[in-house]
């Protein structure tokens, strides 16, 4: 079990695939990319699985999901996703993508054992979608979204981040859209993991202006916290129900006491948290032929030293080094 010293028990894993991404949301990176981890940086595929493998067998992991970076870029990630599902204990599997390549993938991935993706799309505006991720794919992660539902694939979630002066007068037409999709719609507050250090509290869409927005079309009503568990989203049932939407709000909201995760990055460290300023290095463990009890092990400790919360409304807070990108959302 991964339980820290505020009772939490990690129960979720989420694993970065690669830091590497096909889009430049202005909110994540800057046009040019960053500085990209080198091939034997990465965890190898089976260094992954057997990660994967010590977490549900020795750490009660019940559910895995790949991330990035963009996820989809990773060769290998049908595999992985294949030889995961093949353990003997199984976790649910997941997906957070941009979108991009999951109309060829979709198929695949579902007959692999993937159970659900989480998929970003922040705009409904072709023009919007190419100032706010400077590439010009809409279309691929439409596409992408659909592939996703058809595939069952579901539910099938969309992420959106609100960006003032850019789509930050979206919110009420992105729900119309999605509760016509059948897509389960998160709105998240941004968050201060850029890797330019641009965030300002101060610029920030917050959840209540997201709900207030909402509002002037949909009826919301509170789900009630006997349904959210441990989720970063806080869902409202729209017009009554059964459509709901979410707000994941980090900043105004945290709800670090509930945490239920643990995090590996693409070159093989344990976060405790998305905005933790140590690591745990499991990678060099695992070259140096560590046997699995002592793998597990290490990532009992790390766990066991994880802080209460990130209080990102805090003047105190620092930001990680690494980027949301590098971490894996
Ligand atoms: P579900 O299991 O489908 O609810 O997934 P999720 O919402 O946990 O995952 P997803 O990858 O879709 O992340 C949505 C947003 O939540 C992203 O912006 C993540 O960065 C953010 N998020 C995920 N985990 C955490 C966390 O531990 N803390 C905070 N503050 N945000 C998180
Ligand atoms: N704040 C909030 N969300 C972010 N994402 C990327 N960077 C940030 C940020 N700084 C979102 C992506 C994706 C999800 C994994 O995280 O848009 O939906
Ligand atoms: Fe890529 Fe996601 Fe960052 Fe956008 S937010 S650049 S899709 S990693």
């Amino acid at each position: 079990m991964l339980i820290d010293t505020y009772g939490r028990v990690a129960t979720d894993l989420r694993v970065s695939l690669t830091d590497r991404c096909n889009l430049r949301c202005t909110y994540c990176m800057p046009e040019e990319g960053l500085q990209w981890l080198g091939k034997s940086d990465l965890l190898t595929d089976d260094e992954i699985v057997r990660l994967i493998d010590i977490a549900v067998t020795s750490l009660d992991i019940e559910e895995v999901r790949f991330t990035g970076g963009e996820p989809l870029l990773r060769p290998g990630l049908v595999g992985i996703v294949e030889r995961v599902a093949a353990l003997e204990s199984r976790p649910q599997m997941s997906l957070t993508t941009n979108g991009i390549g999951l109309k060829r993938t979709a198929t695949a991935l579902k007959a692999a054992g993937l159970d659900r993706v989480n998929v970003s799309l922040d705009t409904l505006r072709p023009d919007v979608f190419k100032t706010l991720t400077r590439r010009d794919r809409h279309k691929d992660v439409i596409e992408g979204l659909y592939a996703a539902r058809e595939a069952g694939l579901t539910p099938v979630k969309v992420n959106s981040v609100l960006m003032p002066g850019l789509n930050d007068d979206e919110a009420p037409d992105l729900l119309a859209w999605a509760v016509e999709c059948d897509y389960e719609l998160r709105f998240i507050e941004q968050m201060p993991l850029d890797a330019q250090h641009g965030w300002k509290r101060d610029g920030m869409i917050t959840a209540g202006d997201i709900l207030t927005s909402l509002r002037t079309r949909f009826e919301l009503t509170e789900e009630g916290s006997a349904k959210r568990g441990s989720a970063p989203a806080e869902r409202w049932l729209v017009n009554g129900g059964p459509h709901v939407v979410g707000v994941i709000a980090s900043v105004t909201r945290p709800f670090c006491a509930a945490c239920d995760r643990t995090r590996l990055t693409a070159d093989g460290q344990v976060r405790t948290c998305l905005f933790a300023t140590e690591e745990t290095d499991l990678r060099a463990a695992l070259r140096s032929g560590a046997p699995d009890e002592e793998i597990a092990r290490i990532w009992r400790t790390a766990m066991w030293g994880k802080k209460a919360g990130a209080g990102l409304d805090d003047p105190t807070f620092v930001q990680p080094d690494r980027p949301m990108s590098a971490i894996g959302g």
